[in-house]
């Protein structure tokens, strides 16, 4: 039953196999879609029916919430086991009664029964998970880059090759390419299950929404191995009869920059295209650098990947820190109490003991906030200024942001 005791009559429970068309159903009328077959298999083979939750009044579904395995690289490189929560809706004719809360509340609390000390997922809207103690833990970029100003800087030297290929090719260097960056702290594996999924989506946009194709190309490197793609559709316009076409980029990955960088130059490149949009680039992406007028790409910063610490204390000792050093966290966490109150984080040998203590905390914020710390794409300090963090003690500040730092921005490869 969901949380109080005034709606009785929805319950909370895993789907049964046979269920899931019926599930997705209600995910795809939550968001205006219509099913459709070829989506609803996709979905199927991604899904985890255990982990799938449906909320059911009387015999009727009316909301859901699913969940899958995967590993995220945090600071370190380690891969630590997390929920990536992959779909979440309400039926628009049960909204705003508490039923998606009960949908997280019984999923984050099957996640820590689990043991998977951290939870991720991508949002329709950035104002719906912190509630939930989600925090925005990479930020993205997005692309609308007028192609006449995308001539790379001066020096610029490509490397290898570029090919036009079939799908199963682009897979392949897909996720050879996701293997070979699995390390980087925002990461999300296992590489083969996430690229087959995503560009088999990337395929069933229909073509009056994303343009013709997808269409995919793989980087070689100079001794022939495909070491990264770029999945793309093409949007015909012919204003006064002059070829505007826009390449829209689906994903694009490259093991090595020289690799990512010859994809972009493919894309930047083709005939008849006016403008190349993407959109959960990284909000540090090297192109920025390497265009000559980094502001013909006209690009956007926005959310990306949300984090929850399922489980602080394992999370906090499963990344790594810079140096030596010690800090005292005061957490606040009213939707998963088990992480709230006071952790004494002691780091050595680039690893942390985190442990409960009495002491003061010099630090005090939330688990969503910590969240957004803990990739390594904000640091206390800036949540500070945002008035997040409270300061009891500034040297803390300090020593904590030189313990956490991290020499890369997170990266999210992939859209999930
Ligand atoms: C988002 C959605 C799942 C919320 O379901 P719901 O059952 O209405 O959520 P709840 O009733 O549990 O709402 C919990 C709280 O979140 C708030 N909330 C819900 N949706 C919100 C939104 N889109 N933006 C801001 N706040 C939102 C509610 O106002 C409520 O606030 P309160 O606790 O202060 O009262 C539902 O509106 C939906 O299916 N939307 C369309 C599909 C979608 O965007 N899904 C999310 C995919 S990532």
């Amino acid at each position: 039953m969901i949380g109080s005791a005034s709606r009785p009559d929805v319950q909370i429970r895993p789907i049964e196999p046979e269920e899931f068309g019926a599930w997705f159903d209600v995910m795809a009328t939550s968001f205006g879609h219509r099913l459709r077959d070829e989506v609803v298999q996709l979905e199927r083979s991604f899904a985890e029916p255990p982990r799938t939750l449906a909320a059911v009044e009387g015999d009727r579904m009316v909301g859901g919430n699913a969940a899958i395995g995967v590993e995220l690289a945090v600071p370190g490189g380690r891969c630590v086991p997390t929920a990536a929560i992959i779909g979440v809706g309400v039926l628009p004719s049960h909204t705003r009664r508490g039923i998606s809360t009960a949908l997280m509340r019984r999923q984050l609390d099957a996640v820590h029964e689990r043991g998977e000390p951290l939870a991720v997922l991508h949002a329709s809207e950035g104002a719906i998970y912190g509630r939930y103690g989600f925090g925005l833990a990479t930020r993205s970029g997005s692309l609308q880059a007028d192609r006449s100003g995308v001539a790379f800087v001066r020096g610029y030297e490509p490397v290898g090759s570029v090919e036009l290929v079939e799908r199963d090719a682009a897979i392949a260097a897909l996720v050879r390419a996701a293997e070979l960056t699995a390390g980087r702290p925002g990461h999300l594996g296992p590489a083969a299950r996430l690229a087959d999924y995503t560009v088999r989506d990337a395929a069933l946009a229909p073509e009056d929404e994303g343009g013709a194709g997808p269409f995919y190309a793989v980087h070689r490197d100079p001794g022939g191995h495909p070491d990264g793609a770029v999945v793309y559709r093409v949007r015909q316009a012919w204003p006064e009869n002059l070829p505007r076409f826009t390449a829209s980029v689906e994903i694009l990955l490259g093991a090595t920059p020289a690799a990512e960088a010859a994809l972009w130059r493919y894309v930047f490149d083709l005939d008849l295209v006016g403008t190349v949009e993407a959109w959960h680039r990284p909000a540090a992406d090297p192109l920025l650098w390497l265009v000559r007028e980094p502001r013909a790409l006209r690009m956007r910063v926005g959310d990306d990947l949300y984090l929850r610490l399922v489980d602080v204390r394992s999370a906090l000792a499963a990344r790594a820190y810079a140096g030596e050093g010690s800090v005292v966290l005061g957490v606040q966490d009213p939707f998963c109490p088990w992480n709230a109150g006071a952790w004494r984080l002691v780091a050595a040998g680039g690893r942390a003991e985190v442990e409960p203590t009495d002491a003061e905390p010099e630090l005090e914020l939330s688990s969503t906030d910590l969240a957004t710390i803990y990739l390594g794409d904000a640091s206390f300090a800036d949540l500070a200024d945002a008035l997040l963090v409270r300061v009891r003690d500034p040297a803390a500040l300090e020593r904590a942001d030189r313990l956490f730092a991290t020499p890369q921005a997170p990266r999210c490869w992939v859209h999930v």
